[in-house]
């Protein structure tokens, strides 16, 4: 089949793909461009775990056509930290047991952050809604629940961030 080429930017960084036209978004991160933090799960929208940022919104890439992101500006989990520096929801997520396994975290650590964004002091009730397609089997969300909102209280400036490095 005949490739076509897919200008976006990925994590701040203009870039050019040969891509199958009937691959998504996931299948064009992980196996066309070598980003593997996001995941692949049920490849039928219910899990969460291939989350990713599309011009700043969160989309399930595993139902997303990577033709549709022609120009779009994605956002993985690999462009969370700053320099060597993990992003306060990382760190937190580490400090509190946000993520055991790990399969389900690059996904809620994208949705977070998008939701951090928007919302810089969301209720417990706003992050369970924001979270609430990204499914866990290891953690009982609890500690998730918290690290959103650890990171949020350090993005406010109330709360110290640890210069965590990766
Ligand atoms: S892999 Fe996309 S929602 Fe499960
Ligand atoms: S930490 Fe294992 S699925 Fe969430």
């Amino acid at each position: 089949m005949n490739k076509l080429l897919l200008s976006l930017t990925v994590n701040g960084e203009a870039r050019e793909v040969a891509f199958s036209p009937h691959k998504t978004l996931l299948e064009v991160l992980r196996e066309d461009l070598g980003l593997t933090g996001t995941k692949h799960g049920c490849e039928l929208g219910e899990c969460g775990a291939c989350a990713v940022l599309v011009d700043g919104r969160p989309v399930l890439s595993c139902l997303t056509l990577a033709l549709e992101c022609e120009g779009a500006a994605v956002e993985t989990v690999e462009g969370l930290r700053e320099d060597a520096r993990l992003h306060p929801l990382q760190a937190c997520f580490a400090d509190v047991g946000g993520s055991q396994c790990g399969y389900c975290t690059p996904g809620m650590l994208v949705t977070a952050k998008a939701l951090l964004e928007e919302k810089p002091a969301p209720s417990r009730d706003e992050i369970k809604e924001a979270l609430s397609g990204n499914l866990c089997r290891c953690t009982g969300y609890l500690q998730i629940f918290e690290a959103v909102e650890r990171a949020a209280a350090i993005g406010r400036g109330e709360a110290a961030g640890e210069d965590r490095r990766d």
